[in-house]
Order: structure tokens, then sequence, then C-alpha cells
């Protein structure tokens, strides 16, 4: 019996190997790998290695090695197929029943790989020769070099009907048909697939050609011809340059999904060799899975036009189902219709490496998505989106994340909306008044701490409270700001009435004595009743803010604590100003409105930005 190597393919990425070993084996997580005592050979210290994300065992001991099947035939002594069995039921796949011509096609298989490479190795051969003189150029045109063209393996099909056909001859039509080299129209002769293009060639895993994609030379249509589906290549499973990036993702650590050929080939000109691409389709589940097995968060990078965009939240709906605790994805998006391949030109890895800094969440991106896709003037509307959003957040299987997920939805909706249809100023911009206690029947509501994140700056709902104390902590030891940034402090939302208190009481000393310096106002502070929160501040250290370190320089503590007040105070402006937008929006929807909005949520987030480095101790200064 023989099963087709993309059922085993499947079954091996399904099952999770240490915890398969982990079952007779006592495992011991190692950075990315696991490790025990090999079940192999005695030895008291350990020497075997479990990887998950390639899938392999290995022993640096005696040198046992294998997969998921080869555990269980080895370590259990289970037949191949017995193995293969028992891994399926655990990971609720069917075995397809025995096929007598199965072993005839994996022979058959064997042989097209030797197609394949010929074919590959005649097409870079045409690149080098005469015919391949106008594709050199074409090359040379698009800062593709010798290196790269080695690199991937590129190569040209000349304009021509018959040239492969007649090359690869020796391995006879069928074979040539089956691997998608040759086309063949019912009784007629058959004839050369890739005419005039250069050939990209895609490989597997393994680093075997299974297909090719053609970019024709200039313009013309289709721009890239690929390879059908043939035995060896399965459009929807297999991504571009996975071999290269899959050994490149170790060492960088990530991997990053672009739309196009030319964007891999692009990045890897920078030095970014751990970026994949899907064939022109939209991202499969079977391609989200191969990138997760070698990152936990794969990064998509799609290009700024519509397409792309497009092509995000579709990749991102499709992921929605497969996320998990710590398995999701993130968006880098790229400024106006550029793609990586453009941004790579323009400016170079810097550019690319900010982009990708940059990019946002999954959550973020489908929140923009829903948001943008139509005008929420009317209530439907807004319940559309509402809705929307929980079908969105309904299809993660996790129950965990789904609930996050509906959560989180929810509370941005809110945040916009609001659950109860208070007016935006209203809620949210308070100027400060001295001395002005809050009016009864107005309780105060602390505002959430974010779960996880505790060193974030900018909380979903505006500043971490632990922001604020640190901020006026920082006022405490450098009591001139008070008078040099009042209006900005004024504006601040501390959210707790003794900090309101101590505020009132610094701007009043700042008003009727000289300046303030650090003894005389906690003299002034501790008179007033305030003794205890000043103490409770003194202590403050929970974040890295350069202005609570007692030896950092005075210079850059003033500077940084001056950025952080601004860049608090800003926010609940912005916040407003972007309500006032949406609602605009919500009367008549124009580009001119949403471009405005989009201007304010950039603004917005560049604040929140700003705070965050500040509070993790970062220089935000430079900027
Ligand atoms: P793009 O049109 O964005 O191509 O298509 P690109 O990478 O920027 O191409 P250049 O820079 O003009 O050469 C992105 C991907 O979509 C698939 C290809 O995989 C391409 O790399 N595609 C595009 C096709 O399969 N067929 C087409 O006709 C066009
Ligand atoms: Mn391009």
């Amino acid at each position: 019996m023989s099963l087709s190597p993309q059922f085993l393919d499947e079954l091996r990425a399904r099952v999770t190997l240490s915890t398969l070993i982990g079952r007779s084996v006592k495992l011991v997580k190692a950075g990315r790998e696991f490790k025990a005592c090999c079940p192999f050979h005695n030895e008291k210290s350990p020497s075997f290695y479990v990887n998950d994300d390639k899938g392999f065992y290995h022993c640096f001991g005696c040198g046992a090695h294998g997969d998921a099947i080869r555990f269980l035939t080895e370590a259990k002594g289970l037949t191949f197929i017995d193995a293969v069995k028992e891994l399926a039921q655990g990971a609720g796949m069917e075995v397809p029943a025995p096929d007598p011509r199965a072993a005839q096609r994996n022979e058959m298989q064997a042989g097209l790989h030797d197609v394949m490479a010929a074919a590959a190795s005649w097409f870079q051969e045409q690149l080098g020769g005469i015919a391949g003189a106008e594709a050199r150029a074409y090359l040379q045109r698009r800062g593709i070099d010798e290196r790269l063209v080695k690199k991937f393996g590129i190569g040209f099909a000349p304009d021509s009907r018959g040239k492969l056909r007649t090359a690869l001859k020796s391995f006879g039509d069928a074979k040539l048909i089956e691997t998608g080299l040759l086309i063949l129209v019912e009784d007629k002769e058959p004839y050369d697939r890739f005419r005039g293009r250069v050939m990209i060639p895609i490989q597997d895993q393994r680093g075997r050609v299974i297909a090719f994609g053609g970019r024709i030379l200039d313009k013309g249509e289709p721009k890239y011809l690929n390879s059908p589906d043939t035995p060896l290549f399965d459009k929807g499973r297999t991504l571009f340059n996975i071999e290269r990036a899959s050994a490149a993702s170790r060492k960088a650590n990530r991997v990053i999904a672009v739309e196009g050929y030319m964007d891999v080939i692009a990045l890897a000109k920078a030095g970014i060799d751990e970026a994949v691409a899907a064939n022109g389709t939209a991202l499969t589940e079977a391609q989200l899975e191969r990138m997760w097995r070698m990152t936990e968060i794969p990064l998509l990078c799609f290009d700024g036009d519509k397409a792309g965009q497009k092509a995000a939240v579709r990749a991102a709906q499709r992921a929605l189902p497969m996320i998990a605790p710590g398995r999701t994805l993130r968006f880098a998006l790229l400024p106006g219709g550029q793609d990586p391949d453009d941004l790579v030109k323009s400016g170079g890895v810097r550019a690319v490496e900010q982009v990708l800094d940059e990019a946002i969440s999954l959550d973020e991106l489908l929140w923009r998505a829903e948001y943008e896709a139509q005008p929420l003037s009317t209530p439907e509307a807004r319940a559309g989106l509402r809705k929307r959003l929980g079908d969105l957040a309904g299809s993660i299987q996790d129950r965990d994340v789904r609930e996050l997920y509906q959560a989180e939805f929810r509370r941005r909706f809110d945040e916009l909306f609001g659950s109860a249809q208070r007016r935006p100023f209203e809620r949210n911009f308070q100027p400060f008044q001295p001395r002005q206690q809050r009016r009864p029947g107005q309780p105060w509501k602390p505002e959430p701490l974010p779960p996880s994140r505790a060193a974030h700056a900018v909380n979903k709902s505006g500043v971490n409270p632990m922001v604020t104390r640190a901020v006026m902590a920082g006022l405490l030891r450098f009591p001139a700001l008070f008078s040099s940034h009042m209006e900005a402090i004024g504006q601040l939302q501390l959210g707790d009435e003794r900090l309101d208190r101590l505020r009132a009481e610094a701007f009043e000393a700042g008003f009727s004595g000289g300046p303030l310096e650090k003894e005389g106002l906690e003299t002034i502070l501790a008179e007033a009743g305030l003794g205890a929160v000043v103490e409770e501040l003194k202590a403050t250290n929970a974040l890295a803010f350069s202005f609570l370190r007692g030896n950092a320089d005075p210079d850059r503590a003033m500077r940084d604590l001056s950025a952080a007040i601004e860049a608090m105070a800003a926010r609940p402006l912005l916040d407003a100003a972007l309500r006032e937008a949406t609602e605009r929006l919500g009367m008549a929807a124009d580009d001119a409105g949403l471009e405005e909005q989009r201007r304010l949520l950039a603004a917005r987030e560049a604040a929140d930005r700003a705070l965050t480095d500040l509070a993790l101790g970062e220089d935000g200064g430079g900027a």
C-alpha cells in the first residue's frame, strides 16, 4: 500500500511531535526545542532533541533521526502502515483506502521530478544563451543581478512552440504534459506552455522544482503564467520560496508573506530571506498552517493598493477560525500603492524594516476594514457593523480568544458610537478646572488596566493609569514643568481624585509663589494632606520612563517628561476629533472625510507609540 505525499505531509503537519513523544519520554523545553535522554540508546545526559517546527527528532548521541511515523515504527515497533493509522486516528484523519495504482504513481512522480529538474536547467541555459539576451536585459532593468538569478534558479523560455518539447524529447510527451510543460489540446500536436517568459522555479520544501511561474517580458497578458496543478504541484498547498524561507526563519525568527514572486526576490536582495508568496491566489488554510509551523506570528505584507488590502482582509478572515493563544497574524501596511519590491527600490531594507515594525494586529486590521467598509450614517448601518464584527469574532474556534475578540470589538464599537448615546465632548473632553470637585451623580470610573500588557502606555480606552501615575511622579521630581506645561497638564484626565487635588495644589503654589522646586512643593502638598499620595508616587517604578530613573540625565528626563505630557494631553483631543469626524462621515461620507478620519487615526497611533516608547525607556526623543 502506498500513500500520497500530500496525505503524509498533512498527517505530519497535524501531529505535534513533542506531544507524541512526550507520552513515553520525559521531555524538557530547551529554547525552541525539547530535549530528553534518548529513548534509543542508554545515556545519562540528554542529547535527544525534538523540534516541532521541523517535525523531526534527532539524537546527537546515537544519530537516531526521524519524524512522527519513524518514531512509532522505531520506538514502538509498529509497521509503517500501523504507525500511519495510529497517527491518523489521533489527528482525526481518514487513511485513504489502499490503491494498487498508487505505488506505480509514486514511481511516476519520481520520474516527474527528473523532468522538472531538466526543464529548470534547460530554462537556465536559455537565459544564458543567445535567445536569452532580451530576458537578461529585462532582469538587469529590474535590478535582478547574476547572484539573484543563480540563487532563485531563474531561467528563460524562448518564444517558441516546440523548443522545450524537442530539448526534453527523451522524457516523452506524456511526462511533459503531466508536468504541465506542454499543452495538449484534443488530438493536435502538444506544444510548449511557456513561451517568451522569464521562468521562476517553484520548489517544494525539499528544494525540488515542482512548478514554474513565468513572467512576460515587459507588457502582455497574462503577466504571470503559472504551471497548472499537477501530481507534483498543488497550488493551494505550496508557497514560493518555502525552502529558503524555512531555513532563514529559524535565524530571523519570523516569516513574511508577500504577494508576488518579485517581492520575494526583492526582499532577498535586501537581505531578507524569510519571505514566501502564494502563487497568485488568496492564502489558503494549508498555506497559513505552513507558516505557523515556522513561527507563531507570521507577518503579511501585501501590496498597498486596493487589491492588496482586500487580499489582506481575506487572509485575515480565513485565519480567524485557526487562531489560538499566541498564534495569530500581523499585517504590515505598505504606503500608497507600493508593493514590497517598490519599497525595497525606493527605501531599501530600512524602509522595509520600518514598515514591518509598524505592523498592526489581526483584530486591528479587521476592525479597520469593517469600519471603513461603508458609511455609518444610520443606526442600521451601525448595527450592520456590529453584526459583522460579531460574526467575525464568532468564527474563532478557540473559546478564550473568541471571547476576547468579542469583548475587544464591542469595546471599540462602544468607544466610537457609545453604548449610551452621549455626545463625544461630554464624555471625553473635560478641561481642567482648578479645585472643582466631581459633581455628585457623576461617579468616577477607574480605567481598566489592559490585562496582559501592563507595560503598554496606552490601553484601549485611553491612557494607562500606571502611566498617569508615572507622569505625576515625574512632575514631583521636575516641578518646573507644572508652569511650563500648564495647559497640557491641565487637560490630563488623571482618573483619581487625589491626583486631581495634587495637580490643583501644585498649580496654585506655582501661581502664588516663586518658581516651584522639589522640596518646597512636597512640603506644600504634605500640608494639604497629600503626603501619602506623594510617598506613593515617589515609590512608582513600574515603568521604564527615564524621568523615574534616579541616574537619568536630567535634560533627557525633562525632555521625555514633556513629550509624555504632550502625548497624553493630545490623546483625548484626538479621540474627540476622531469621533466628530466619524459622526460627520455618518452624515455625509466622502473621500475627504474618510481621509480626515484616517489622518486622525494615524495621529492617534503616533501619540500612542510615542508614549509606549517612552514608557519602555526607549529613546523616543529622536524624532
Ligand atoms: P502583481 O501583479 O502584484 O505582480 O501580482 P508583481 O509581483 O508586482 O509583478 P511585477 O513586479 O509587475 O513583475 C502578484 C502575484 O500574483 C500572481 C503572481 O504570483 C504575482 O507574483 N499573478 C499576477 C499571476 O499569477 N498572474 C498574473 O497575471 C498576475
Ligand atoms: Mn511589482
